[in-house]
């Protein structure tokens, strides 16, 4: 089953072939928007699903010359359809759709944040179930316990800004543009990660739940002092990481689980990586990150997911489609039953 996979959440438009029972990934494309919503500091819903229907034609047909193959190939197609913006999510499925009934061939809507978790089977080091899942991405911060493919427990999610959130805001409040999660991290390396004592936010509290607002305005507290904003980026991104370092803990004590999957575009942080791999052999786990470029949207990821309900006979009733803003994890069933 070669299945053909669109995502359109937010503001990358993605497309990839993928070979369900081989298990590979033919080909996948990224185009990112952030040139378009960069002069406006954030992501404009309306402007974003102007730009993937403009993209989606030229970026398939890329897509499937890269795969060596033509549409005839398709035998499934997978397409992002929640959660994130309506409008975004409605032009990709319409255009999935589309080659899905010109090819008279099924297509499923896939929920963005399973592909995200399972993004890890894609590479060389697969992990097995059970397994702790931390997510961070620019819309969630949430800890997951995965006991298989649709069994998903939230055990904990920040209560206000995503992780990624809180890395651009602070990155905009030091002029790094938008979104600056990767470039706060570039201007960490320069900085002493001890100069400034940002509190590290809800650690006293029991539970799994986050918080990144305080720490925000903490560091906008800093940069107006005139701190250095080297200092400032290294002190805010270690005190993200010190946080996830204690409540990963937590969460590993509390489930009994010993593998660890990190996904999402926060995942692609290079500091973050090296602590929890440090966190996990100090544990005697295994720590599991997706390939650096399938941390951030794509829809590999998608494909992935895609096809483990495919193959269990899940599909879109023949009748119209319905894409979901809001859609959590919690609500999703293992392949093949009724949700
Ligand atoms: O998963 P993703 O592409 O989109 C969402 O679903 O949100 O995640 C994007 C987020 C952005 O907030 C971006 O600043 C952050 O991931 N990000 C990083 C890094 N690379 C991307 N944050 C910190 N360090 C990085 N190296
Ligand atoms: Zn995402």
């Amino acid at each position: 089953m070669r299945v053909l996979a669109v995502e359109s959440s937010c503001d990358e438009t993605a497309v990839a072939v993928y070979d369900g029972p081989k298990g590979e990934l033919l080909a996948h494309r990224v185009h990112s928007q952030t040139e378009v919503h960069a002069a406006y500091g954030g992501v404009v819903p309306e402007l974003a699903a102007r730009d993937h229907m403009r993209r989606l034609p030229w970026l398939a047909r890329q897509t499937m010359m890269d795969a060596g193959l033509g549409f005839e190939a398709v035998d499934a197609v997978a397409y992002t359809s929640g959660p994130g913006l309506a409008g975004a999510l409605m032009t990709g499925a319409a255009f999935a759709k589309g080659i899905a009934a010109s090819r008279g061939v099924p297509a499923l809507g896939v929920n963005h944040l399973e592909g995200h978790i399972l993004a890890p089977l894609l590479g060389d080091d697969p992990p097995a179930f059970p397994f702790l899942a931390l997510l961070v991405s620019g819309g969630h911060s949430q800890l997951i316990e995965v006991l298989g493919v649709g069994r998903y427990r939230l055990l904990g999610e920040s209560i206000d800004d995503a992780i990624g959130e809180a890395f651009d805001k602070s990155a905009k409040l030091m002029g790094l543009g938008y979104p600056g999660g990767a470039a706060l991290s570039g201007l960490a390396e320069q900085g002493d990660a001890e100069a400034i004592r940002f509190t590290r936010p809800m650690i006293n509290r029991p539970g799994l739940d986050l918080s990144f607002s305080g720490l925000k305005t903490a560091v906008a507290n800093a940069v107006a002092s005139g701190a250095p904003h080297a200092d400032v980026a290294a002190s805010f991104e270690k005190t993200v990481i010190d946080t996830l370092v204690i409540k990963l803990g937590r969460a590993l004590d509390q489930t009994g689980l010993e593998r660890l999957v990190v996904a999402g575009g926060v995942a692609a942080n290079r500091p973050l990586r090296a602590r929890l791999g440090a966190l996990m052999l100090e544990r005697g786990g295994t720590v599991h990150f997706p390939e650096v470029e399938l941390c951030t949207d794509n829809a590999a990821m998608i494909a992935l997911a895609g096809f483990l309900r495919l193959r269990a006979g899940e599909c879109d009733s023949a009748a119209g489609f319905s894409v979901r803003a809001r859609w959590p994890l919690s609500a999703l069933r293992p392949p093949g039953a009724v949700a």
